[in-house]
């Protein structure tokens, strides 16, 4: 399945030099989730790794939403959000990180987790890791347990698996 997930994701990638910033290569999955039958491949493949592991799905938003939500589904299981700071209704925790330049918040509502489930994190790409450091401690938060964090793709020169490694980070394509 790795090697699916990998071919997959890598002959429907478009990568944009200079955005969104001069000298940043952008790595855009939207040719893969616009078409339908890879997306659906896409979601197959990640619900055969991940089927009977999990209790529930936490998508990274924005672009983790849009893999969450039909994985949940697929494997029957519920998703989580978690959101930029100030978008959901409380009561809500939150947790603040650094970025290059600036900082950033991401936060959860504790109520939507149920106590002790085995959560997957997922989101379609890992650069600092900042945002799954963060996802990671809500949940932790909020009484659930981090099985694996899974990004499409992982940006090696940031070591953003560094910061993560106590946990499982699955990532299928590495730049
Ligand atoms: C991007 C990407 C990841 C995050 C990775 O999201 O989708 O969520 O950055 O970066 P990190 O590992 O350094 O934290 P972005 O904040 O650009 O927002 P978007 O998903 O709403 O486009
Ligand atoms: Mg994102």
């Amino acid at each position: 399945t790795h090697d699916q997930l990998a071919e997959l994701i890598t002959t429907h990638l478009r990568e944009i030099p200079d955005f969104p910033e001069k000298g940043i290569l952008f790595r855009d999955i939207t040719p893969l989730l616009a078409d339908g039958e890879a997306f659906g491949q896409l979601i197959d493949l990640l619900a055969a790794r991940y089927r009977g592991k999990v209790d529930a799905i936490a998508g990274l938003e924005s672009r983790g939403f849009v893999l969450a939500a039909p994985l949940a589904i697929k494997l029957g299981v519920g998703m989580l959000t978690i959101r930029k700071g100030g978008k959901l209704p409380g009561p809500v925790i939150g947790v603040d990180y650094d970025l290059e330049y600036g900082s950033a918040r991401m936060e959860i509502r504790p109520d939507s987790v149920r106590e002790n489930d085995r959560v997957l994190i997922i989101d379609d790409v890992l650069a600092t890791g900042g945002t799954a450091k963060a996802a990671i401690e809500l949940v932790e938060r909020s009484g659930a347990s981090v099985t694996a964090v899974c990004v499409l793709m992982e940006l090696l020169a940031l070591k953003g698996r560094d910061q993560l490694s106590a946990y499982e980070v699955d990532a299928f394509v590495s730049f």
